[in-house]
């Protein structure tokens, strides 16, 4: 007899409500539309992709993102900007860094994807006091006549993000690519310097580069094609990890791939190998690509910069969708959604080191009453016993009525939790 144990807890989760903001909405009404998710971020309205800057400061976690401010579909690019101090309640704050168009040469820029980092000891000479936030991102241009061009520029708050300058002498790296984006940028302590990540998305080339101030850059390496190559690269990020249980520890690249003709599988994957401080070295992998989540909806993850110390392991945030449908959910009127914050983990398994995942422990301060019978409500998390006996498959079905229905399931043969929504 198999016997199979799915914990989803039985616990009704309160939502997760925006304290402040949404102007237009009451709190009741902002987290009340049908679809509108509970306890994931989501914009009060209109669009958002992937989530940028993700930093702590003083107290407080920042998500920023990408958004449009005037529609539900892609456009316009601009820095929405939310705080929080716990990663479950957020309260919305004004645009940080807004598209904006050159009153001379009549050029628009996006405000494309990218990292805000804690200048701690003013390398950057951009902050009033001993330190300040100083945003890297992606300066998205149409030039007119010209077409696109991709640069990295910067912003930087001197007030604890709620406004930002764009830095007068942008961009600050620029090589004359039509595509060359998503900075990630972090302290490498060792070597007392900023480094930072970012693709050639159509070359499946990440590169790096190295600054003592975060305004002149120098290029130290590359890294790729390598793993999965079927679509273009985006969204890199770079970061050191403990091996679970041992004094090893290893840093990991992980990299989004969209493909740009369509709806084929796209995620983050990742790779495991050494940094020092001017390259990354993937260990010898027998197995590639190896991927973060096998799901349809993650994507552009980057992990939190400049995390309290007591904090011992990365927490990501990716954007809970996928470019092949996420200007048609049918969700208004916000549109795009961010996952659950997971904290991540090295482990050795029985083939190699492997990367793990798990929605962040203080998820479970959001339940509210436990309910055994009788189950109903909006967001719930449900902890279920299963005994499969000789069944190939068994599970729950959720939001069924009339023709449809979700099953979260368990897939005997193959060991594997799957969820089916094709009558959703
Ligand atoms: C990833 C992405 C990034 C880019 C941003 C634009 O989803 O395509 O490469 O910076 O979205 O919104």
């Amino acid at each position: 007899m198999k016997q199979l144990f799915i914990f989803f807890s039985y616990f009704i989760l309160v939502s997760c409500t925006s304290k402040s903001t949404a102007p237009e909405l009451t709190k009741d009404e902002a987290y009340s539309e049908t679809y509108r998710p509970g306890y994931h971020f989501s914009p009060s309205k209109n669009w958002t992709n992937d989530p940028n800057g993700l930093v702590y400061y003083d107290g407080e976690y920042h998500i920023f993102y990408q958004y449009n401010p005037y529609a539900d579909t892609w456009g316009h690019m601009t820095w929405g900007h939310a705080i929080s101090s716990d990663l479950l309640h957020w309260d919305h704050l004004p645009n940080a860094i807004e598209e904006y168009v050159d009153p001379v040469s009549g050029d628009s820029t996006m405000i494309f994807s990218g990292t805000v980092v804690v200048d701690e000891n003013n390398t950057s000479g951009l902050c009033q006091g001993k330190d300040c936030m100083v945003a890297i991102y992606t300066s998205h241009v149409h030039a007119r006549g010209e077409g696109k061009r991709q640069h990295e520029s910067l912003a930087y708050s001197n007030d604890k993000g709620r406004t930002w300058t764009r830095y007068e002498k942008n961009p600050v790296l620029d090589i004359q690519r039509k595509d060359f984006r998503d900075p990630k940028v972090f302290w490498y302590a060792p070597q007392q310097k900023w480094v930072m990540v970012l693709v050639v998305p159509d070359h499946h080339k990440v590169q790096c580069y190295e600054s003592r101030n975060l305004t002149q850059w120098k290029f130290l390496s590359e890294f790729g094609p390598l793993g999965d190559t079927s679509k273009i690269w985006e969204c890199p990020d770079l970061y050191e990890m403990s091996v679970t249980g041992t004094d090893q520890k290893r840093w990991v690249l992980s990299l989004s791939g969209s493909h740009p003709q369509g709806p084929t599988f796209v995620g983050v994957q990742y790779f495991i190998g050494k940094f020092d401080g001017t390259k990354f070295t993937p260990d010898d992998p027998k197995q590639l690509p190896l991927y973060v989540d096998y799901g349809k909806d993650f994507y552009a993850g980057i992990v939190y910069n400049h995390l309290p110390t007591e904090k011992s392991y990365p927490i990501m945030i990716g954007w809970a969708n996928n470019w092949a449908y996420a200007n048609k959910t049918p969700t208004a009127p916000w549109r795009g959604a961010m996952t659950i914050p997971r904290e991540l983990s090295l482990r050795q398994t029985d083939e190699e080191i492997r990367l793990f995942q798990k929605p962040l422990d203080t998820l479970s301060t959001l339940r509210e009453a436990e309910i055994q019978n009788e189950i109903s409500g909006k967001q719930l998390e449900l902890e279920v016993e299963i005994t499969l006996n000789s069944a190939k498959e068994a599970g729950i079905k959720v939001l069924k009525s009339g023709d449809e229905e979700t099953i979260i399931g368990y897939h005997a043969q193959a060991g594997e939790l799957f969820l089916d929504r094709t009558h959703s």
